[in-house]
């Protein structure tokens, strides 16, 4: 059956691209209405949008005929998702504060579908707090986010604000639309009392076939980058911040891609596991040291993170090692936010690597947060995984994942991390392999 997508276009110059996405996603099957806003219209006709979605376009909250044929609840309940495409700071912030006042935001303070915003502003209406605060509610409301990207502005400006471009809109919605049909098939399988694991994993013909016979893809003559293990941050010279990260699922992974021929670079933290064969491994202790050996290393072909990266440092590292006060007053730390290495990566502009891929260790909804992550660091593929106490995964041999590759979830069954590592290494030549069928 087709999906139905319900495109919210509010008032930006970026509201004409939405006529190339509406075009490419009908030529995908989807089926697609639009609702405006008056500001839209100020840059896009609704004669163009109904001419290129086939539809009527709505607009007015108060149109009775609009109301008696379809209203707006219904407008957004037969959605199977919504996408607001140009998001304006101004929307963005009405949709924050659950305004109601136009039929666009009325919708979307009825719906229950997931949506996902593609903002688009000027750069410094993109970092006022105001708006970054407008986010960051959105998205601990569930929202889901494709870009903005750096680029040249409508203003002659240069920065980030840009709408996401038509096609990358579209993978988002094929993601989160496939993330939605996963999560039915996984709660309905739930609703049974079954193991997830008997799920059937929708696996690749040719690649398993070729694991059947134990070949390899070769990978020579591409050049990898891979984290692994954590950080640790130092409190003063005798103790630090850390987690308790094995580097199993890194190193095998590094390990996988060199005996595929990769020209392959660990850049770990402290682990206690011998270095794998064919690898340069380069050592490191903070999250800090582990981004600018990553970007020394550049340009790379595949850059794989999976270390699990400290998400805080203490801010100023005390020289000497701290004594206990008399008072028994404790020392308070003052963190600062690390650098994101695989968000730093996935979203720079010049020399990018081809395929960056992400790890997503979750303890609930996987699937839902998996695909907001992939968005949010812009990676293009993200490994996911339930590392609730229940499955034994952190620091254990064995992992059960999820692989997202921007059209399709790929759950893998339960098998050891050596194992994964060798399967995720051979997706990995296999799409190059691919890539340069086409070239
Ligand atoms: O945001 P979160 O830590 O869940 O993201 C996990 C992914 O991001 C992993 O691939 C991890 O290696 C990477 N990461 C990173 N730098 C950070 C935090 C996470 O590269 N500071």
């Amino acid at each position: 059956m087709k999906k139905h997508i319900l495109l919210i276009l509010t008032g930006g110059i970026a509201a004409y691209k939405c006529l190339e996405f509406i075009r490419r996603a009908r030529d995908q099957d989807y089926h697609i209405t639009c609702v405006t806003t008056a500001a839209a219209e100020k840059f896009i006709t609704p004669l163009s949008l109904t001419a290129i979605s086939g539809e009527p376009v709505y607009n007015d909250l108060f149109d009775r005929q609009a109301e008696a044929d379809i209203g707006h609840i219904a407008l957004a309940r037969r959605a199977d998702l919504i996408v607001v495409a140009p998001a304006t700071a101004d929307f963005l912030a009405k949709m924050a504060h659950g305004f109601a006042d136009s039929l666009a935001s009325a919708i979307l303070l009825a719906t229950e579908k997931p949506v996902l915003i593609a903002p688009a502003m000027n750069p410094s209406m993109w970092h006022h707090p105001a708006t970054q605060d407008n986010l960051a509610l959105l998205e601990k409301r569930g929202i889901y986010r494709i870009g903005p990207g750096m680029g040249a502005m409508a203003e002659a400006e240069t920065g980030m604000g840009r709408m996401a471009e038509p096609l990358e809109i579209l993978e988002a919605v094929n993601d989160l639309l496939t993330a939605q049909r996963a999560k039915d098939v996984l709660s309905f399988t739930h609703s049974l009392s079954e193991p997830l694991s008997s799920l059937d994993p929708p696996a690749r013909a040719p690649i398993d076939a070729q694991q059947d016979v134990g070949e390899k893809t070769s990978l020579q003559g591409y050049r990898a980058l891979v984290t692994s293990g954590p950080t640790r941050e130092p409190i003063d010279p005798v103790r630090y911040l850390s987690n308790h990260s094995s580097g199993k699922q890194g190193h095998a992974i590094a390990a996988a891609l060199a005996q595929r021929g990769a020209e392959t670079l660990l850049v770990t933290g402290p682990v206690s596991l011998p270095d794998p064969p064919d690898v340069t491994v380069q050592k490191v202790e903070t999250a800090e040291e582990m981004l600018a050996a990553c970007q020394d290393a550049l340009p790379r072909d595949i850059v794989v993170c999976a270390a699990a990266v400290a998400d805080w440092r203490v801010a100023a590292t005390h020289m000497q090692k701290l004594k206990k006060q008399e008072s028994g007053t404790p020392p308070s730390l003052v963190l600062s936010e690390n650098p994101d290495i695989l968000k730093t990566i996935s979203q720079m502009t010049e020399d990018r690597p081809s395929l960056v891929v992400g790890f997503a260790a979750e303890t609930e909804n996987v699937l839902q947060h998996a695909i907001a992550k992939r968005l949010r660091k812009g990676c293009d593929w993200l490994v996911a995984n339930d590392v609730s106490p229940a499955t034994g995964t952190f620091g254990g041999d064995r992992n059960e994942i999820h692989l997202l590759d921007g059209a399709t979830i790929h759950s893998w069954p339960r098998m050891q991390k050596t194992d994964i590592a060798d399967r995720l290494a051979e997706e990995i030549a296999q799409y190059f392999r691919a890539v340069s069928c086409l070239e």
